[in-house]
This record gives structure tokens, sequence and C-alpha cells, in this order.
């Protein structure tokens, strides 16, 4: 008789956005008349912007013709996409990252939950919490967490570094040293983020500690401040502790196209062992590539054309945020984020659970936002609302919120 993966029964519940799905279906089904707003899940709204669909429509032609087709694609993606990563990503920034440290995916939830595979299946991880449920999720999955405690829901090998209003979002130091340390910033969901001078005592601890740090930095198109890091290489010394996630879905849209990237240096060791031919390896064995086409919409980002019109996408998105954190705080509601981030964080009024809030939202202002509680135990008391819809519907939420 074939036995299962145990790991994945001892998963709570199903995954946070199903349970809204579930949740917002039930509502819409007994009240077919209400106009319900979305402002729950992290999908982006706009259209794909047009240089992205022209070199798409460029690609689909070059597949229909036998002198231009493209069959599998490199193990870590074509080299124009990974050339055009290194020049615009890294070394515009003053990170040396050379293109084969790139590797190209179909996104980085692929690849923030598989990377853990490369590590031994007793390493301790470290997590902000509350933070993106992928990478403690993966981690169950694989027998890394021990057990889950349903009062306080935490797992018994994960170490929590809580992020909230006391501590202003910034995750401390664990009393005990964590092996892996994931590291969300700016941050999904509270939108907060931190500093580069406390990117850069991170990355001391985890040199000096011998950990690892997975740096996922979807988010990092949305950074507005100077003193903020686009990508943990402007540090010193992260490319011997560092990985590096990134997406295309909320800079360029791509939450439908599919396509991301992850850096692993080649200074980055484990003894003797190298954590690039490990991913190397991983990659070539389990991914056939991402698909030519995704990879020639992903070149067309970096054109002065497409940053142009991506820029033109990200101010839109962030005036929705200037407006929600702005209307929320006149409606009394205390609000984080929204400055680094598509994504505002707040304390849900008059002690009401995360849950209660959420109910509460959708029948009384049929606004669907996100529970904090969702992501972590340190969200119980918080509830994330994005900024990724359309300008009237944003607008219209805020209006509806104000009068509850
Ligand atoms: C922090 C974070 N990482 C990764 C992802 C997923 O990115 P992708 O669409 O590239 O799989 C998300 C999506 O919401 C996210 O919030």
């Amino acid at each position: 008789m074939f036995r299962v993966n145990e790991n994945y029964q001892k998963l709570p519940g199903s995954y946070l956005f199903s349970t809204i799905g579930k949740k917002v279906a039930a509502y819409q089904n007994a009240n077919p008349e209400k106009q319900i707003i979305r402002l729950g899940i992290g999908d982006v709204t706009q259209p794909i912007a047009p240089v992205i669909v022209e070199a798409m429509h460029k690609a689909v032609d070059e597949m229909g013709n036998a002198a231009t087709f493209h069959g599998y694609a490199p193990d870590l993606g074509y080299e124009f996409l990974r050339n055009a990563i290194a020049k615009n990503d890294y070394a515009a920034r003053g990170c040396d990252i050379s293109a084969d440290e790139i590797f190209v995916s179909d996104g980085a939830k692929s690849d923030s939950g598989n990377i853990q595979e490369i590590f031994a299946p007793d390493n301790k991880i470290a997590v902000c919490d509350p933070v993106y449920p992928v990478y403690v999720d993966s981690n169950v999955m694989a027998g890394r967490t021990g057990i889950y405690d349903a009062q306080t829901g935490m797992w018994s090998n994960v170490i929590y570094m809580p992020c909230t209003k006391e501590n202003n979002f910034v995750p401390e130091f664990p009393k005990k040293v964590p092996d892996m340390i994931y590291l969300c910033l700016p941050n999904n969901p509270t939108g907060t983020t931190i500093t580069k001078a406390q990117l850069q005592e991170w990355v001391d601890y985890a040199n000096k500690n011998g950990s690892v740090i997975i740096y996922d930095a979807a988010y990092e198109a949305y950074i507005t401040e100077d003193d903020v890091a686009h990508s943990i290489y402007e540090c010193e010394g992260a490319k011997t502790c560092a990985i590096e996630l990134k997406s295309f879905s909320k800079n360029a849209g791509f939450t439908g196209v599919r396509l991301g990237y992850t850096v692993v240096p080649k200074d980055l060791k484990c003894g003797d062992v190298s954590l690039h031919g490990m991913w190397a390896r991983r990659h070539g064995t389990k991914f056939n590539g991402a698909p030519y086409i995704q990879q020639r919409a992903g070149e067309a980002v970096y054109t002065e054309a497409g940053k142009a019109q991506l820029r033109e996408q990200i101010d839109y998105y962030m005036r929705n945020a200037k407006a929600i954190k702005e209307g929320l705080a006149d409606a009394g509601f205390e609000v984080f984020g929204g400055v680094n981030a598509p994504y505002i964080w707040l304390k849900t009024p008059d002690q009401m659970t995360s849950w209660e809030f959420f109910d509460y939202l959708l029948e009384k202002a049929n606004v669907v936002g996100t529970p904090g509680s969702g992501f972590g135990p340190s969200g119980e008391g918080y509830f994330r609302l994005t900024a990724f819809g359309s300008y009237e519907n944003t607008v219209a939420a805020l209006e509806r919120i104000r009068h509850l």
C-alpha cells in the first residue's frame, strides 16, 4: 500500500486565498445584487504594456516559422534576458552579479517554494511574522517545521520574527541563530520595509553566523525612498550569504504571463559545496525553462519604452496606495505601508480579529481585503488592502469604508 507525504496532512486549513474566495462566492451567491470590490489578493489589473505586447507578438510569429522556431529554452534562461537583467537590475545599481548567476524561471512563487529543496531537512528556518505564506508552507511540506500549535498558530521548529507596529515592522535578530532566514522586503503583507543600513546588519549577521538569507524582492519596483535597497547585493558581503528571488508579476503585470528569476551567486558556498551548482542541477533536472515568448516579453521590460510604460503603471498603483492610506487615516484607521509597496496594512478597529473585520467589511461595505492573521500569528488584529485595483474602484471602496 502506498503512503502519502504526511507532511501535507499537517498543513492547517486551505490556502488563505481559497478560503477568502469561498467566503466571497458564498456572500455573492446570497446577495447577487451587491457590487463587490476586491482589494484582497495581490493580483494586478492593468493590462500588459504595449511594448511588451509587441515583443510577445513578434516572438509568437517567430515560433510559427521553421527558421526562427524555438524549442526547449536553455536551463538558466536565454542569454538575451539574463544579460538584460544583469545590466539593469544589478550593474546599474553597482551590484556585481553576472548573467550566469541568474536563473530564469516561471515566477517567484515556484522559486520561493522550491529553493528549500537544496537545504538540509533539519535546517532551522526563520521568517518575518507576518509574511507571504509560501515560505512556511513549503517548509511544512518538506517536513522541516515540527509540530503545529493551533492555539498560537505557530510551528515548533520555525523561528518567528514578529514585525508589528511596536517594533516599526523591523525584524529583530532571533535569540537562537537560524540556518535559513527568509526576508521579504518590501514586505508582503505589511507594505513596510527596512533601510539599506538595517539590511546590511542582516547580511553581516548571516555571514557571521553561517546562515543563508533567502531574499524575496518581488516588490522592489515600488520602492520610493532613497535609503532602501532594491537588491540585497547592494549590501557588502551579500554574495556569500544571500539568494535573491525576483518576479516580473508586480513590476510588469506578469501574474498571468509568468516569469521570474533567482540569483544564486557563485561565491555562496556551504563548505566546499557551491549552492549555484546545486541550484543549476535542480533546475536542469526539474525545470525545462521558461517559455521563449515570455522571455522575450521580459527582455522588453528593460527597453527604454518598457521602462517608461511600466513606470506609469507603478505610479498608477502607487496613486491608489496613497489614496487608500490617506483615506483610511482620515476615516480614523491606523495605517502602515503603502510608501514603498502596493500594500496598506491597517489595525482592525475596536479589537476586532482579522477575520471579524473581513466579514464586517464584506457585509457592510462589500469590500474584500485580506485578514492579517492569514500571514502569521503576529498578523492578528491587522488587515491588508492592496493598491492593485482600478483607481475608480479604489476610490469607491474608500467612500464605502468612510461611511461605515
Ligand atoms: C512576496 C511574494 N513573492 C512572490 C510572489 C509570487 O510571484 P510570482 O507571481 O512571480 O510567482 C508573490 C505574489 O504575490 C509575493 O507576494
